[in-house]
């Protein structure tokens, strides 16, 4: 696995984010992680969520902090329209207002169609896109009233090419695309009502980021012959990094991008074009 080092943020360092609050789902690890640390190198105060492993959320606060960032962490099991909620208003609560969300939590339970089980259906469901749904609609609101914020869905290739044995993680990676497309209509419609739709206003933006295969734990599980058949597909020809998918993500949280919404934005060495 790819570690950021601290010359490498120092590197890429900037104050595109100076005084943000952003929330990263699933943010302790992964592409959660790099995207967590990649937004507090742009001055923003990250609040990182995680399901399970408190041990390791711990490391994580304590490799974040030593980076001078304000940060906290957050329990919560991002399947549980009561848990998104809660951890939401936790970080409102914690840091004063919410300017950043990521939907990044996911997870995979693969198997062919034919031996997949109703439950690894609903599970992978409920996680990968009924929580982006729940922790967005609490974000959302509070995003209007303040008449800016930036939502970012983390999806997925296999939303837009489907995978042998990834038939519940592909559609709650298409159902991702619907929903940020539908919110980034629903915010802008709502911000025009309110009269907060104006020239230079930084506005509300949803967008969507579709990762390739990246070096993660989740990748890790993928049999070794399934890689290499997967690799030969990527014009790239190698895996991507966690870090290469969190500097898109930051540039859409900027201010500067306030006129893009809506979007697809995909990060996966040319595997999809
Ligand atoms: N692409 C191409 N071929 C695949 C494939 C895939 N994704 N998955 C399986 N196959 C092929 C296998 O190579 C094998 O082919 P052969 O019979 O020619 O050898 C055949 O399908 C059956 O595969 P298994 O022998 O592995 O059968 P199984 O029943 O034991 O397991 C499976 C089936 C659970 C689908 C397993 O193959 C598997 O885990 N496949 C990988 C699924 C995958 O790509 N997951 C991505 C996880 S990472 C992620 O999701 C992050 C992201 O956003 C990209």
């Amino acid at each position: 696995m790819s570690v950021i080092t601290r010359q490498a943020q120092q590197e890429i360092a900037g104050e595109k984010l100076t005084g943000r609050v952003a929330f990263v789902t699933g943010g302790t690890r992964g592409i959660g992680r790099a995207i967590a640390l990649s937004l507090a190198s742009q001055g923003a105060t990250v609040a990182a969520g995680y399901g399970q492993n408190e041990e390791r959320a711990k490391a994580f606060m304590a490799e974040i902090e030593e980076t001078g960032a304000t940060a906290s962490i957050h329990q919560g099991n991002v399947g549980s329209a009561e848990d998104c909620r809660r951890s939401v208003a936790e970080v409102i609560d914690r840091h004063g207002h919410l300017d950043i969300l990521v939907n990044n939590a996911g997870i995979t339970a693969d198997r062919p169609v034919l031996k997949m089980s109703e439950e690894d259906w609903y599970k992978v469901l409920a996680v990968n896109l009924s929580g982006a749904f729940f922790t967005s609609k609490v974000a959302l609101e509070h995003m209007l009233e303040r008449g800016t914020g930036r939502i970012v869905n983390i999806s997925s290739i296999i939303g837009q090419t489907g995978n042998i044995g990834q038939a519940n993680y592909a559609a709650s990676k298409s159902g991702l695309f619907g929903l940020t497309m539908t919110m980034a209509r629903e915010a802008a419609h709502a911000l025009a009502k309110a009269g907060k739709l104006t020239e230079d206003s930084l506005n509300v933006t949803v967008n969507a980021v579709a990762p390739g295969f990246i070096e993660t734990e989740m990748v890790e599980t993928v049999p070794e012959k399934v890689i290499e058949k997967l690799r030969l597909q990527i014009p790239l020809s190698r895996l991507g990094r966690p870090e290469e998918v969190a500097r898109v993500v930051h540039f859409l949280c900027a201010d500067a991008s306030s006129y893009i919404t809506g979007q697809v934005w995909a990060v996966n060495g040319g595997m999809e074009m």
